[in-house]
């Protein structure tokens, strides 16, 4: 069992920590050897609506707090959760089990969002618009939405409750949580360290539960709840779209990835090489945005492939908690399993194996890193996400071939590109369907930029002064007679 001054096992409603109804409760392993590690109250649909209720009506509240009171209290979330960063993060590692270094880097990347949108609180402007007649004028306001439901993945416990969270309470609207079952302990100590902030009572609340889509329909159904903001599978959004469709809420959706990685002739191809084992290998590959299919010209084919495996040789396996280590366990045995048969898929229909396609002896939660070589589009891995270690290279010819092969997919979320002729680094990155570009760099999550994708990648911006725009309606009053 794990121990820590942060760790809450109940639910967070009304500011007050609670059992569910019924008395069950559900266990949280580690996922490197699947050791219990904590069991959490399993609520159901009845009290997701008492947490609806609870915040319905501290909204009426905190909408009317000033932006800068609201401010100061995000503020003061913010500060704890960088005083408290190695704590969380070792809650992180522990129930989900990326390496310690990266937990801590997403708590910092998390409580970025709470110190961003404090400050962004206080700018939530209007607009006064020329009259059309003139005893005419146009005013608009922005007002908070309402009631928020978020409900968040297990790959980024911490930081992917933050970048809805933050915006969401500095715009004045209140939250429903529904976090992973498989990482619920972050959520918690975050509320946590919402409730010795000062957030007030039904502010902010946390549902634990293995009845994902029954918490999931009633958040969706609630005419109470204004907005849902989700991250997740493509095929969970899409659900989640069609049940909110009768109450037509608000809906920000950050799903799936397919992300292209392509190098050109002219790149640098040590910048390349670092880059891509930045994107693909973060969190074991389990991020939307790693990288997913490597595009690389086949002049420069051999000398990266061989650049590439020696940088490979390099990164460290292990229990995320040890020191060094570059990469920890898979989320879950299901997520092996899905890695296996699309590599087994590849290599069958003639791609080659290169290095890894198997679990570290020492623990067999920890898949190796894999590099397979003349993967084309017939595999499933060139359109699947794979979520796992595994980098598959494709030879391509020509700027026109890749751009097309790279868009050959529904989704729409990340892509990357190396290259130094700068008339084709924005012809590539225009003609790429995806709603974020890394030109050169393998890094581009960070709080000041929009996040988010197009096509079936989901639609809505996280992170950024786009980013408030989700929690907020605009008020458009139109003054008559001013003579
Ligand atoms: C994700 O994988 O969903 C988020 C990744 C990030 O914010 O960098």
């Amino acid at each position: 069992m794990i121990e820590s001054p942060l760790l809450r096992t109940n639910a967070y409603i009304g500011g007050e920590w609670l059992e569910a109804e019924n008395g069950k409760r559900f266990e949280v392993v580690n996922p490197l050897d699947n050791t219990v590690i904590a069991t959490v109250a399993d609520l159901s649909e009845s009290e997701t609506k008492i947490a609806i209720e609870k915040a319905a009506s501290a909204f009426e509240i905190w909408k009317g707090y000033s932006a800068s009171k609201r401010s100061r209290i995000l503020k003061n979330w913010y500060q704890l959760q960088m005083e408290h960063a190695r704590e969380l993060a070792r809650i992180l590692t522990i129930e989900q089990g990326k390496p310690l270094g990266e937990a801590i880097g997403e708590i910092r990347y998390g409580a970025s969002f709470v110190e961003w949108f404090a400050e962004e609180a206080k700018r939530i402007y209007g607009d006064v618009i020329p009259g059309h007649s003139s005893d005419k004028r146009i005013t608009v306001i922005k007002q908070p939405i309402g009631v928020v439901g978020a409900i968040t993945p297990w790959n980024f416990p911490s930081a992917m409750i933050t970048r809805k969270v933050a915006p969401a309470l500095a715009a004045g609207c209140t939250v429903v949580i529904k976090p992973s079952e498989l990482t619920p302990l972050s959520a918690l100590a975050l509320a946590e360290l919402a409730h010795q902030a000062g957030i007030p009572s039904g502010v902010l609340n946390v549902i634990p539960t293995t009845q994902a889509s029954q918490v999931g329909i009633e958040l969706c159904n609630n005419p109470m709840v204004k907005k849902i903001s989700f991250t997740g599978s493509t095929k969970v959004g899409k659900l989640l779209l069609r049940q909110s469709a009768d109450t037509v809420k608000k809906v920000t959706l950050e799903l799936g990835g397919n992300a292209p990685f392509i190098v050109f002739e002219d790149a640098d191809i040590d910048k390349a090489v670092e880059g891509l084992i930045q994107t693909k290998f973060r969190n074991a590959g389990q991020t939307c945005i790693c990288s997913n299919r490597v595009f690389v010209h086949q002049s420069i084919l051999t000398e990266f492939s061989t650049k590439l495996k020696e940088a490979i040789a390099t990164l460290q396996i292990g229990n995320g908690l040890d020191k060094g280590v570059h990469i920890g366990p898979m989320i879950e045995q299901k997520a092996i399993d899905k890695v296996d048969a699309l590599i087994q898929d590849a290599i069958d229909k003639g791609a080659e194996l290169e290095l890894g396609a198997s679990v570290s002896e020492d623990h067999p939660s920890i898949y190796m890193p894999t590099l397979l070589s003349k993967v084309s589009p017939d595999m499933d891995i060139f359109s699947n996400e794979i979520f796992g270690p595994v980098i598959p290279l494709i030879s391509f010819d020509s700027e026109h071939e890749v751009i097309q092969s790279a868009n050959a997919t529904p989704y729409g979320l990340a892509a990357y590109f190396y290259g130094r002729d700068y008339a084709r680094i924005w012809r590539v990155a225009e003609g790429l369907e995806f709603g974020m570009v890394g030109i050169n760099t393998g890094m581009i999550s960070t709080t000041l930029a929009p996040f988010g994708g197009v096509k079936e990648s989901g639609f809505g911006r996280e992170g950024s002064k786009y980013g408030i725009e989700e929690y907020v309606s605009l008020k458009y009053m139109c003054w008559g007679n001013v003579n």
